[in-house]
């Protein structure tokens, strides 16, 4: 599954050339995130995982009193970050690995992630390290996806690929890992972390959108998620064939205008 080096690497480029769709896709999740985070008062947030920034610059907007520092591990990343961040002069966004970087200065106040908390080959020595960068009593908000098989996008994508795509472990670093909410609470437990509480959301996953939202869907998906890297590497004739499969798969799933799945996420929260 993918795990940090990836993400330094062709995950994080693909990603990095795609946070508009990536974005699009999880905005029915950021809205929910966002008005939890909505009551919180804090000066110095941590946005783990950042990714392009998206709520890093949310956070910036409605906080323009506050320090929002967005980290991430992937140079593409925090590059496409930085440059859609650049009017917000409390915003700032760093190329780290979240798992043992320390801050340098006051602890934050604020943690949050929007599902960029999942690929820590450790998970216990990464959120003991978070823990170590946030002031006592600091809240930790973040979402991660529940199972696969309760977000079809993945698993029913997975199952169109001629190879299959082998389950991870149960845990094994990847956007699963903490489906299991007794396994991920656990683990923040063992790192220190208090009040673990984990809350369904669900939410329509986009994507695809537009005049040929089959299409649209299509190349999303070649580019981005659990098939894009398999399918990359399928010799041209089982590529085209998977590629109709996947036509076929995401025109089930067609609204209008629009490709629509039943995301299934956690919004987790804890206490440092
Ligand atoms: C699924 S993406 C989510 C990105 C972003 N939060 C969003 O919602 O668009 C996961 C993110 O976690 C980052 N990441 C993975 N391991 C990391 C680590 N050890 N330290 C910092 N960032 C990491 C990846 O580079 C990627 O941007």
């Amino acid at each position: 599954m993918t795990g940090t080096s990836e993400w330094q690497d062709r995950v994080g480029r693909s990603w990095a050339a795609e946070w508009r769709r990536t974005d699009r896709s999880f905005a029915g999740l950021t809205e929910q995130l966002l008005s939890r985070l909505a009551p919180f008062e804090f000066n110095r947030a941590l946005d783990i995982g950042c990714g392009a920034g998206e709520l890093s610059i949310a956070l910036a907007r409605s906080h323009p009193g506050a320090a929002i520092l967005g980290l991430d591990v992937s140079v593409d990343l925090v590059a496409a970050a930085t440059a859609r961040g650049a009017q917000y002069p409390n915003l700032a966004f760093e190329r780290a690995d979240a798992a043992i970087w320390r801050r340098a200065g006051e602890p934050a106040d604020l943690l949050v992630s929007r599902h960029g908390v999942m690929f820590f080959a450790d998970p216990v020595a990464a959120f003991a390290n978070l823990r170590a960068n946030a002031a006592p009593g600091a809240p930790l908000v973040f979402t991660c996806f529940r199972s696969a098989a309760e977000n079809e996008w993945a698993s029913g994508l997975t199952r169109l690929l001629p190879c299959g795509v082998s389950a991870p472990e149960p845990g094994a670093p990847g956007p699963f890992a903490f489906a299991d909410p007794d396994h991920a609470g656990g683990l923040l437990a063992e790192a220190g972390w208090q009040d673990i509480a984990f809350e369904p959301v669900d939410y329509a996953y986009i994507a695809g959108a537009g005049s040929d939202p089959v299409a649209d869907a299509t190349s999303f998906f070649l580019a981005i998620g659990p098939a894009a890297r398999v399918a990359a590497e399928l010799p041209p004739a089982q590529h085209g064939a998977f590629t109709e499969r996947l036509g076929h798969f995401l025109q089930m799933h067609r609204s209008g205008d629009l490709v629509l799945f039943d995301g299934a996420a956690w919004l987790v929260t804890a206490r440092a």
